[in-house]
């Protein structure tokens, strides 16, 4: 494996490669269900890149970016041990310089449930993909369903504009109990995971409320809302369509149903797709 801090030395890493590139960008302090990821990259593709870069621009004034788990050493293990071809570890001046072009999340869908909460995320995120995916001349690209509106503006930039690389969703890797993996979960103690067990507590509730004949939405999130009671502050339990429309009847195969709430230091997300 090649570690790579620069845009130069990434450029003349990749000269090197032949056929197919799958590209996994993090911000690191991996766990499982990225490996999930690079795993899937490395069996579709001829050669693997994975970026580890905490964006700054995706982070709003007050949030956790100083804070944010940075864990170079166990990365780097991990990427090796995996199978990774070129790891990606670029400072904030090697991907920003003052004065930027940017690229801005779509009016609508860019700004509900996680865009109407932290405004102005998804501009940081889709300019940081944007470069990821540029430089990286990724053929497949790998992403999580848990970020899901992430995941459905990623693949609408894509479309957009034209870019040349394939967004291949990944389903949520959760652990034993059903808590969706994320880096954020370090920040809580072990009476907060266990709280924070009913965020897929009330996606279970609502698979099973479909699965038995309910599909009205209101019906659906006031349950959701019921079993959510452990949380410490609930954002927002949403239903929409697979292209982020508010829906007033799942439907199924084009549903997502979201929660996201603070349990503890972290703010979660988690969703189902039905
Ligand atoms: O999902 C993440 O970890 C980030 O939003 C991403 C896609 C790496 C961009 O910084």
């Amino acid at each position: 494996m090649v570690i790579v801090r620069t845009v130069e030395e990434l450029q003349k890493a990749k000269e090197g490669l032949e056929g197919s590139i799958g590209f996994v960008p993090t911000m690191g302090a991996l766990h499982q269900g990225h490996l999930s990821l690079i795993q899937r990259a490395r069996d579709e593709n001829d050669q693997v890149i994975v970026s580890v870069f905490v964006n700054p621009t995706q982070f709003l004034e007050g949030e956790d970016l100083d804070a944010y788990p940075r864990r170079e050493a166990a990365d780097t293990q991990i990427c090796e041990r995996a199978g990774v071809d070129i790891l990606f570890m670029p400072t904030i001046d090697q991907m920003y310089e003052p004065d930027e072009l940017c690229i801005g999340a779509p009016a609508i869908r860019g700004y509900i449930l996680e865009g109407e909460k932290r405004p102005g995320h998804f501009d940081g995120m889709l300019q940081v993909v944007m470069k990821l995916l540029n430089l990286s001349s990724a053929t497949r690209a790998y992403f999580g369903k848990k970020d899901a509106q992430q995941l459905a503006l990623v693949m609408q930039m894509v479309r957009n504009y034209f870019m040349p690389v394939e967004i291949v969703p990944c389903e949520i890797i959760r652990d034993e109990k059903g808590l969706a993996l994320s880096s954020r979960n370090a920040y809580m103690n072990a009476e907060e995971k266990r709280r924070a067990l009913c965020l897929s507590r009330s996606l279970k509730r609502a698979t099973k409320m479909v699965m038995s004949g309910e599909f009205d939405a209101e019906t659906i999130k006031k349950e959701m809302n019921d079993v959510l009671q452990e949380a410490d502050q609930v954002e927002y339990v949403a239903i929409v369509s697979r292209d982020f429309k508010q829906l007033e009847r799942v439907e199924i195969g084009n549903t997502i149903i979201l929660v996201a709430a603070w349990v503890g230091k972290p703010r979660l997300i988690d969703n189902i797709w039905i």
